[in-house]
């Protein structure tokens, strides 16, 4: 080949290369403007906005939502899932298919509570454990507060306690009494900051499609009951029935509170029955103290009878009766921690003889409480506000306190 033929083909390359180069540019200018304009539902941008969406999920970090988002996704809070003391909560579905149950908040919004707000969703936010149900995000709008969760199929064990048809066998209780302990065992042995939850019962412990036992609500009882909140729980810390004595005492509270609500949990799945039953013979209206009494005589044979349990899950039974005991003591320090309880009910530990919980209530026995080295907290509930929709939803930006706790925006359309 000549010189000159070899000249013009190497000039011909690199035009043809300069034109791709120059094509290229001009796609990614265009791409990148199209992106910067609002995102068009139904639009093959739609599918940028889940996928942020996604990332911020996978990224674990809390996801700032607008009332008008959750009001879409919940379709203007038509489909309700139930209600308890901090609020409303209603079944959502984003258009990316994830389902979700967003938490009204009793209250109204409040500049001056935002940080702390913010400061304690980020830390619930970046909880993760397979018992514990996920904080997607929250809203904190002027005329909503809301937390957004994982929506979770099968809704609450009270349900299957003491209303369904009895469906969940021993064996599958058992599962989730181990799921539920291993959920807060790690609230309060494995978290950085430890977290009480202070409200243990069945209507809290929620079930996946696989029936997985998740803990729900756990980091509301600080979110919701600090004295500048302007956020109101109703009823104060704990539920009736599930409350330790020193929750409704003048004595130092620590997380062994939770340690006698789950025993109270327990008793309940023992029975598959509230343990306040004013229906039933005066001596089984209370069903831990009855369980104590037959387990006093060694008369487990009976209650093994009048519970319906099976022969094949007798031995997990009078595992779970002796650890419900010991959960429940009168004395906060006897009761022991939650991952001694969580190797107990595996069975890897051997359960010791219980003694009397209920001395305090059977005679007149009076107790030194001991002083615990943790702190106390009030119980005082603050002024209330009322949940107004809005139609309009204002326009947020990323403010220096959500960058400060690493929360991001929501797409635009999630
Ligand atoms: N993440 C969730 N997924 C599905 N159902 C939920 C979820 N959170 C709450 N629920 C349902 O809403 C009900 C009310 O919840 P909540 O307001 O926490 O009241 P409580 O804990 O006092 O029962 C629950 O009993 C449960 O059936
Ligand atoms: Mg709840």
């Amino acid at each position: 080949m000549s010189d000159g033929l070899r000249v013009i083909e190497a000039v011909i390359v690199f035009v043809v290369i300069a034109v791709k180069v120059g094509i290229l540019i001009c796609v990614c200018r265009r791409r990148n403007q199209t992106d910067s304009r609002p995102v068009i539902p139904g639009s093959k941008f739609l599918t940028l906005a889940i996928d942020k969406f996604l990332n911020d999920m996978e990224r674990e970090k809390p996801i700032r939502f607008t009332d008008q988002q959750l009001r879409i996704a919940t379709d203007n809070y038509s489909n309700l899932l139930g209600s308890g003391g901090f609020g409303t909560v209603y079944k959502g579905i984003f258009t990316n298919g994830t389902m979700v149950a967003v938490k009204v908040l009793r209250g109204s919004s409040d500049k001056k509570i935002e940080e702390q707000f913010m400061a304690e969703v980020g830390t619930i936010g970046r909880i993760h454990h397979f018992n514990l149900v996920r904080l997607y995000g929250f809203c904190f709008e002027k005329n909503l507060i809301a937390l957004v969760y994982e929506y979770m199929g099968n809704g609450s064990l009270d349900k299957y306690l003491f209303h369904e048809k009895k469906t969940l066998g021993y064996e599958k209780l058992h599962e989730i009494a181990v799921g539920t302990a291993r959920g807060i065992a790690y609230l309060h042995e494995e978290c950085r900051q430890r977290i009480i939850h202070y409200d243990i019962k069945p209507g809290n412990i929620l079930l996946d499609r696989n029936f997985n036992p998740k803990v729900a609500d756990f980091g509301l009882a600080k979110l919701c009951n600090k004295d500048n909140t302007h956020i109101t729980m109703t009823g104060g810390r704990g539920t009736p029935g599930y409350a330790a004595p020193e929750l409704w005492m003048p004595f130092p509270i620590t997380h062994k509170c939770d340690v006698y609500s789950f025993g109270m949990l327990l008793f309940e799945i023992i029975g598959r029955r509230r343990n306040l039953d004013i229906k039933r013979a005066e001596s089984q209206e209370w069903f831990p103290i009855w369980v104590w009494k037959r387990f006093d005589t060694a008369q487990l044979g009976e209650l093994i009878i009048v519970c319906g349990i099976e022969e094949k899950s007798k031995e997990i039974a009078e595992r779970m009766i002796k650890i419900a005991l010991w959960c429940v003591q009168y004395r906060p320090e006897l009761r022991p921690i939650m991952s001694v309880v969580v190797k107990m009910l595996e069975g890897s530990l051997e359960v010791p003889e219980p003694g009397n919980p209920f001395q305090h209530l059977m005679g007149a026995v009076t107790f030194a409480h001991p002083v615990q080295d943790s702190q106390t907290y009030n119980t005082t509930t603050t002024s209330s506000g009322s949940f107004v929709m809005v139609t309009n939803s204002s326009i947020i930006c990323a403010t220096p306190i959500m960058r400060k706790y690493e929360i991001e925006l929501a797409s635009r359309n999630v």
